[in-house]
């Protein structure tokens, strides 16, 4: 008798039809680039001398991350390191959540969600997010979702790949609902020290909202482009803080998955990842001002690092994002990666070295004209 794998992993092993392109035409002009180590930004190697540490040698682990690579944080008494944020929401998961539970994320937002819910045996369902001039969030798709075993809702904020950020009056309804139902907010914040334009009326976090447990994520990777030295952290914050951290405390203690030379390296890379975000920083926002004066239509883009263009009707997006590979060697992600609700949207990665962007845009261009 073979063996049955946990139902965990059973999602399908099948690949999509971008992913079968792929393997017959490489792109010229890669528009979905993600990871800022191989998007041609200049990395300083004394980043490198901070792992060379001789207190390194020793292991004396803190459940919590080292009290001086968490004092650098500065972000409050109940932050906990992490290896990741992937990490982090799997132990947050099992924070809250009893197998079977369900969470609540965003749609469109981050892919992994699914994942990281289905292996830790937790149930995803869905809340809107709705655009017209700039997204907002549909608190009536909220109705249908909430139930007794909803122990989470999620939020990007800015959010993955929309760019949005919830707005204050938002956060203090949201809030109010997590209160009222006992029910923990996740806000994942890895794309704060990204914003592109100012607003007065969006929220600076999730955290500290005075209203419901909240738990806010940030990480190394996207605030000092760093996803290679795997450090992330989490911060609770509200009623039950304390007892969360403590619970949290006992989880990363049977891990103890952040890495020594990491934890000591922290401050340095910190610093040395001011540097990395400013190129990021630049490109995105010159990328941004390529697409902003084409005639693809970009929708508003608060923060973050992506864009999304509609596509013309005349194809499917997974047609258009297949068509553009095939056609222009230009490699775009179709909405769907991302659950869109509605068909026709295409995903850019404002990370994309600028000539690479300029030259991606014009083949768009060209072909959404043909
Ligand atoms: C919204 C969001 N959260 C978290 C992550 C991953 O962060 P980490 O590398 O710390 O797991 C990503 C990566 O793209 C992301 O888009």
């Amino acid at each position: 008798m073979p063996i049955n794998f946990s139902r965990r992993l059973d999602w399908s092993l099948t690949t999509n039809r971008l992913a079968q392109a792929l393997e017959n035409k490489k792109p010229k002009y890669d528009l979905t680039a993600s990871n800022p180590t191989s998007a041609g930004l200049h990395y300083p190697v004394e980043l490198l001398e901070a792992l060379n540490n001789t207190e390194s040698l020793q292991y004396n682990p803190d459940p919590r991350g080292l009290p001086q690579a968490r004092a650098v944080l500065n972000l409050g008494p109940h932050t906990i390191l992490a290896a990741s944020t992937s990490e982090a929401y799997a132990w947050l998961f099992k924070l809250v959540c009893n197998p079977g539970d369900s969470i609540l994320v965003p749609r469109p937002s981050y892919p992994l969600f699914e994942f990281l819910a289905k292996l830790e045996s937790v149930t995803v369902n869905h809340y809107s997010l709705q655009y017209s001039e700039g997204w907002w969030l549909d608190f009536d798709s909220f109705q249908n979702q909430l139930d007794a075993n909803t122990k989470a809702i999620l939020f990007v904020h800015p959010n993955n790949p929309t760019g949005s950020y919830l707005k204050k009056s938002e956060l203090t309804q949201l809030a109010q609902i997590c209160a009222h139902k006992n029910i923990a907010l996740i806000s994942d914040e890895v794309f704060a020290d990204y914003p592109l334009i100012n607003d007065e009326t969006r929220a600076a976090t999730l955290g500290n909202n005075g209203q419901c447990l909240t738990f806010v994520l940030g990480g190394l990777s996207k605030t000092a482009g760093l996803p290679q030295m795997k450090a992330a952290w989490l911060t609770a914050s509200g009623p039950q803080a304390d007892e969360a951290a403590t619970r949290l405390e006992l989880i990363a203690d049977t891990y103890l998955s952040v890495s020594t030379p990491v934890q000591h390296a922290l401050p340095a890379f910190l610093k040395h990842g001011q540097a990395i975000r400013q190129q990021i920083q630049h490109r995105t926002k010159a990328n941004l001002k390529k697409l902003n004066a084409s005639n693809l239509r970009p929708l508003q883009v608060e923060a973050g690092w992506y864009a999304i263009i509609p596509t013309p009707r005349t194809k499917s997006e997974e047609e258009w994002a297949i068509h553009l590979l095939e056609h222009e060697q230009t490699l775009t992600q179709p909405g769907y990666f991302y659950d869109f609700e509605s068909e026709g949207w295409l995903v850019l990665s404002l990370l994309t070295p600028e000539a690479d962007f300029a030259s991606g845009v014009e083949a768009i261009e060209r072909q959404f004209t043909a």
